[in-house]
């Protein structure tokens, strides 16, 4: 290390400069021998010594003292610019200086290309934003620009494939954006190219201010832009399958999504293109068969059945000695054209259970299902289709919302849809192994549909079409969809065959064929003037709960009420069974007032009398004799043995009511049984809703150990292992599997509850009725015996008694049921479990 008078005297020597700072001085040294000058911060560091051989490179004692704990640094940095010397060795000075000026201009290109860049951008946002500005969009221009750029072309797309022989095909419609989107700020974040679909979901990176699109791309058996009508969706997706329904197989489709993301739009324009083919099928290649088609339209609304073709009757699921499923009271309606049959459907649509959501202001908060069979001229069953439209997705998410009415629907919907994607990810898993467990029976929805997952692999075929919104906003639900519906079945998109023979092939080509029939000019039915009149006049009279279940503040009960649980039958049927057990002279008044609504039906040509006397009777929730005996309470005397024998006689008329049809039958995979149409005795029936009942218990358990359990406890038996994702997805989510189970009971309890309240109204109006006679008694007759009076008088009261006591135990029973689920609610919302995630 030369010392500062050293280095003046090295600087003389040498013929340089001695001005400036020791540093400097050591600089231009260093400048002089070819060696670069350290920065300042190394240089003040390192001190000139110890980075130059040519001097004695020690580190003067007074800087180590000084920076004692630099050391380390120091020597690194010293070995680093050592070796980086060492390369420059043999290297004459002119060159180096190059290479520096070389890299400060390509620095400074750089610098101009960053510059040119950058200009360009913002004239492409300006001029974007005067585009935007111009057509009334108001989205944010980066964003817009980024998702333009990974947008999928539809150049790329592939043609559509055929879905004849696919078991169980998937596809994606992604509907337009909407004008009123773009207009507050929503950009089409979704492209989509068959069988590609890409959401671009925009994302600010952790600084919260650089924007950046995140892609997600998935594949899908067919995948159709918004470019594309619903007849060339149905032309690729069911168009195929349509003959199936005349070879005894079944077809089902389901349209899945979130709220407003066109559920309704391509199930009501599927209805229609299938319905126009299937006649025009009857008319020409099954015409010597004589086909006839029969409609069935119901909705399943918080896990209670209701008739859409039957101004909304209350319909009960019961499963027959030989495991069939029948839906006890369902009207089945023969349609002779395919006008009415399109009309139909329109009105079914129109009794909904709806409500305006801030995307829909008609939002669907049910499954539709609509079922239309093919029968042979001789009545024998030749297929089914079924069209399902099923409940926003996203309502499954209400089961954290804090009001108990959309929890309950929410739970139920989530329920289901969860059910549904375990027995169609079933039958898919059946064609390795045939004996996969099907647990259909876990929710209603996939109970009435049993037949489309237990029939022959070769007749059935099952089309999801899982409907996606575009808007940036619902990204995150597009995204969830999507899941959902990739988990179908293994490899979705693969498309091809999968099975290995089809019956059905020499009916079809394998690219999507032409339309059977040509579309005819949009057509709406129109009733005759008298029937308009009588069906508005219905519309008027119906109940409030039956037209449009309204948004409520969690009011319980109130609640259950107003979304209509507790069914179309309601008071209306208490009114009824009032009428039909009371004195006519006691209650003339109350059947003024009572007289129970006339239900709205489809388009009937008879007159409104007719259709009262058409009527079906109420549908009754049968219980067993046994049970209703164990309400009575034991210390009814022998003189109370009447009130039993009526309570029996009421159980009785409501087993009178339980027809369960003669059921037509196709060929079944199932269990093995004979399917029998024999009637059931009565006792069978009562059996039949018990065995129902167990059994649907079990594939519940067996779904939550599908889903929540693990490979030790017995889960994920016979299916695929979960991914990372389903595991940390909220539907397996525990807690929110034991709140589905306190959802089902409280809607099983009101059911009961609700029953006894109807039949202590009924027993009322008996004694009412008693009591009104004992007094004209006493009025009339003078000499009557007091005690008798009396006597007579205390079993009626004690009776009422007994009764509202009965009920009053049922009430704070279901009052527990509500404070158990409403525990487990807020536990789960504690622990932020119910990730929306499907
Ligand atoms: N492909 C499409 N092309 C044009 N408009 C569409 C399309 N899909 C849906 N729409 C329109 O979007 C709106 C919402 O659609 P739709 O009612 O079918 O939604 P949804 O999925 O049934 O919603 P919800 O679950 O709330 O019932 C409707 O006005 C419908 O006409
Ligand atoms: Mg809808």
């Amino acid at each position: 290390m030369l010392s500062p008078e050293d280095l003046m005297a090295e600087l003389k020597n040498k013929q340089l400069p001695t001005f400036g700072t020791n540093q400097e001085r050591r600089d231009r040294l260093r400048k002089f021998h070819g060696i670069d000058p350290l920065p300042r911060d190394q240089s003040y560091d390192l001190g000139y010594g110890q980075d130059n051989q040519m001097f004695n490179g020690k580190q003067p004692l007074q800087q180590q003292q000084q920076f004692p704990n630099i050391q380390p640094v120091q020597q690194q940095k010293a070995q680093e610019y050592q070796s980086e010397k060492q390369n420059n060795v043999g290297q004459p000075p002119i060159q180096r200086k190059l290479s520096v000026l070389e890299n400060i201009q390509k620095m400074q290109q750089q610098r101009e290309d960053r510059r040119v860049k950058i200009e360009e951008q913002r004239a492409n946002k300006k001029q974007r934003e005067l585009q935007n500005e111009a057509a009334g969009i108001k989205v944010d221009a980066d964003f817009d620009l980024m998702i333009e750029k990974s947008r999928l072309s539809q150049k790329d797309a592939n043609p559509h494939t055929s879905t004849v022989n696919m078991k169980i095909s998937v596809c994606v419609r992604k509907r337009p954006i909407f004008a009123k989107e773009s207009q507050s700020g929503e950009i089409d974040a979704v492209s989509a190219a068959n069988p590609l679909i890409r959401v671009h979901e925009p994302k600010f990176r952790v600084d919260g201010i650089t924007k950046f699109v995140e892609n997600h791309n998935f594949t899908f058996d067919n995948t159709f832009s918004d470019l594309e009508s619903n007849d060339q969706l149905y032309r690729a997706a069911i168009q195929p399958t349509i003959h199936f329904p005349f070879n005894r197989g079944i077809v089902t489709c389901f349209a899945y999504g979130q709220t407003g993301s066109g559920k309704t739009f391509t199930m009501k324009g599927s209805n229609e293109a299938a319905i126009r083919d299937i006649y025009a099928l009857a008319k020409t290649q099954y015409a010597d068969k004589q086909p006839k088609f029969y409609i069935s339209f119901f909705e399943i609304y918080g896990g209670k059945l209701f008739d859409l073709l039957n101004g909304r009757a209350k319909l009960a699921v019961l499963e027959d000695k030989n495991q069939k499923i029948q839906i006890q009271g369902l009207e089945e309606k023969l349609v002779d054209s395919e006008t009415d049959m399109i009309s139909m459907i329109e009105f079914a649509h129109s009794e909904r259970t709806t409500h305006a959501t801030a995307s829909n202001d008609t939002s669907s908060r049910s499954h539709a299902i609509c079922q239309i069979q093919v029968k042979e001229g001789n009545g024998k069953l030749m297929g089914k289709l079924f069209l399902v439209d099923l409940a926003g997705s996203e309502r499954a998410a209400d089961c954290q919302s804090n009001n108990r009415q959309r929890r309950l629907e929410g739970a139920e919907i989530n329920k289901s849809l969860l059910a549904l994607k375990e027995c169609i990810r079933s039958l898919d898993m059946r064609k390795h192994n045939q004996d996969v467990h099907i647990p259909f029976r876990a929710s209603k929805l996939t109970m009435v549909l049993r037949d489309s997952f237990m029939m022959n692999a070769e007749k059935t075929r099952i089309i999801m079409i899982a409907c996606i919104s575009p808007g940036s906003s619902s990204a995150d639900h597009t995204i969830n969809t999507l899941r959902y519906a990739s988990r179908l079945k293994e490899n979705p998109g693969q498309g091809g065959l999968e099975l290995a023979h089809n019956p059905l092939q020499q009916n079809h080509q394998q690219h999507v064929p032409q339309p059977i029939s040509q579309p005819p000019a949009p057509i709406r039915y129109q009733p005759p003037p008298q029937q308009q009149q009588q069906q508005q006049q219905q519309i008027n009279q119906r109940p409030q709960s039956s037209i449009i279940h309204q948004d409520k503040p969690d009011s319980q009960i109130g609640g259950l009420r107003a979304r209509g649980i507790g069914g179309g039958g309601g008071l209306a049927n208490v009114g009824r069974m009032i009428m039909e057990s009371g004195s006519k002279q006691n209650l003339t008044s109350v059947e003024e007032q009572k007289q129970p609504p006339i239900r709205k039906q489809w388009g009937d040509p008879q007159s409104q009398q007719q259709q009262q006397q058409q009527r079906r009777p109420p549908i009754p929730v049968p219980q067993s004799n046994s049970n209703i005996r164990q309400q009575l309470p034991h210390n009814i005397g022998q003189n109370n043995n009447k009130y039993r024998n009526e309570v029996d006689a009421i159980e009785n008329a409501k087993l009178d009511n339980i027809k369960v049809r003669e059921h037509d039958e196709l060929d079944d995979d199932s269990d093995g049984s004979e399917i029998g149409g024999d009637r059931e005795d009565e006792d069978d029936k009562l059996k039949a809703q018990q065995r129902l009942k167990s059994k649907a218990q079990q594939d519940w358990n067996y779904l939550k150990q599908t889903l929540g359990g693990n490979k030790n406890n017995g889960g994920w038996k016979n299916q695929q292992l979960p991914t990372q994702e389903e595991l940390e997805d909220g539907m397996n989510n525990e807690d929110i599997l034991d709140l589905h189970e306190k959802v089902d009971n409280i809607l099983e309890k009101e059911e009961e509850l609700i029953s006894q309240h109807m039949h202590l109204i009924k027993e009322n109006a008996q004694l009412l009725t008693k009591e009104g006679e004992l007094i004209s008694y006493v009025q009339e007759n003078d000499e009557y015996e007091v005690e008798e009076y009396v006597e007579k008088m205390s079993m009626i009261v004690e009776r009422k008694l007994d009764i509202y006591k009965l009920l009053n135990n049922k009430l704070q029973e279901f009052k527990k049921y509500l404070r158990e689920e409403e525990e487990v609610h807020n536990m789960t919302v504690n622990k932020g479990g119910f990730a929306q995630k499907r």
